[in-house]
């Protein structure tokens, strides 16, 4: 018995009830959903030539809320509030991606996978945030040789 509905099912059964699926959108929504990308990928970058360290410390406090987002759904999860979570399998493409073992494949995993991943985001970003930028080495910079026990090199 295949245990894994076709994807379309899964949109469909397991999609919020106020919002439609991504690929019945209209067109006027998608236009303006690209047109939002389209302005805060142009404001982003600007504010990111005037002050990368706003914008990574912008994106700290984001990764916060997300962190804070995923527990709050893995709580409602543990206390029975999302019924229909309960014995839905993670989406392949994210099995694929964290590569999540066999007995793991649930959406509660799926959801600490992410939880975990938005922490690390939230450390990274505080951390550039942090930075001088004239002054300061980007930590995250350090290669894997480095890693594995070889010379850090000063630059120059
Ligand atoms: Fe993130």
């Amino acid at each position: 018995m295949d245990r894994n509905p076709p994807r379309r099912s899964l949109q469909r059964t397991n999609a919020p009830p106020n919002i439609p699926p991504t690929s019945s959108a209209n067109p006027l929504m998608r236009f303006m959903v690209l047109g939002a990308q389209w302005v805060f990928f142009t404001g982003f970058s600007v504010a990111y030539l005037i002050s990368p360290q706003i914008c990574h410390r912008f994106v700290g406090y984001l990764e916060e809320e997300a962190v804070i987002t995923y527990s709050k759904a893995i709580r409602d999860l543990d206390t029975g509030r999302l019924p229909r979570w309960e014995s839905l399998r993670a989406p392949d493409m994210a099995v694929r991606y964290w590569e999540m073992p066999v007995d793991r494949r649930c959406m509660r995993s799926l959801l600490l996978y992410v939880r975990a991943d938005e922490a690390k985001h939230c450390e990274v970003n505080h951390t550039l945030g942090n930075l001088d930028q004239n002054l300061d080495t980007n930590p995250f910079s350090v290669g894997v040789e480095q890693l594995r026990g070889g010379e850090v090199k000063a630059e120059p």
